[in-house]
């Protein structure tokens, strides 16, 4: 992947606010992540505000709308000749809400994290994303809930666990604070700490 003491090329992909993006900016300006450097912030959707973060932190950004490609093949083609001229070593999925396909998980095996608003195997899988893990958590009744990291594969979120931290239900949450709670807690945490760790290990050749 990378030779030692150089930054690993990271590209990040978005659909919405960006406050993972965020925190990952944060965690390279703070030291937590040494080892990469976001190159490049992708969304699926226009007007994402984490292109905004994106842009107040001078990272080159694009929009890759399916609709406007003609479909996911076309969609993947596009996302993939962006990830290589990139010379992207890692791809972070940082509330990206499109399902990749086989073909592409495979050409980038292990070189995919995602971060899911749940503990996988729990609320995880297709229909499952954003508030709606939350909704689900909740109407199920569970005083624990979390986040975990994951390498993605062909099956959502059924990808080899990263890294998972717990976070405790309170009395009277509404899947908006529970979404908040989980996010803060676990989620801008585990994250940084889950790209830090893979980017190391694998400079370290691990
Ligand atoms: C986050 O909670 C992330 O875990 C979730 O979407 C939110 C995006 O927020 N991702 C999924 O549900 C993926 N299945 P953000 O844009 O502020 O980072």
């Amino acid at each position: 992947m990378e030779t030692k003491g150089k930054k690993a090329r990271i590209a990040v992909l978005v659909s919405g606010g960006g406050t993972n993006l965020q925190a990952i900016l944060d965690a390279e300006r703070e030291g937590i992540i040494r080892s990469g450097e976001v190159t490049l912030v992708v969304s699926d959707r226009a007007g994402a505000y984490a292109l905004k973060r994106a842009e107040a932190a001078g990272i080159p950004v694009a929009e890759i709308l399916k609709k406007e490609c003609g479909g996911q093949a076309a969609f993947e083609e596009r996302l993939n000749g962006m990830l290589e001229e990139n010379r992207t070593e890692l791809i972070v999925l940082a509330g990206f809400l499109s399902i990749l396909s086989e073909a592409f998980t495979r050409k980038w095996e292990k070189r995919i994290l995602n971060i899911h608003p749940s503990l996988i195997p729990s609320f995880c899988g297709a229909g499952y994303y954003g508030l709606r893990v939350h909704e689900a958590a909740l109407a199920r009744g569970v005083r624990v809930t979390g986040a975990t990291v994951h390498f993605v594969n062909e099956i959502p979120d059924g990808g080899e666990i990263v890294d998972q931290k717990a976070v405790a239900v309170q009395p009277g949450d509404t899947p908006e604070t529970l979404q908040r709670r989980v996010m803060e807690e676990a989620e801008w945490v585990i994250l940084p700490r889950a790209i830090e760790r893979v980017l190391a290990e694998r400079q370290a050749g691990r």
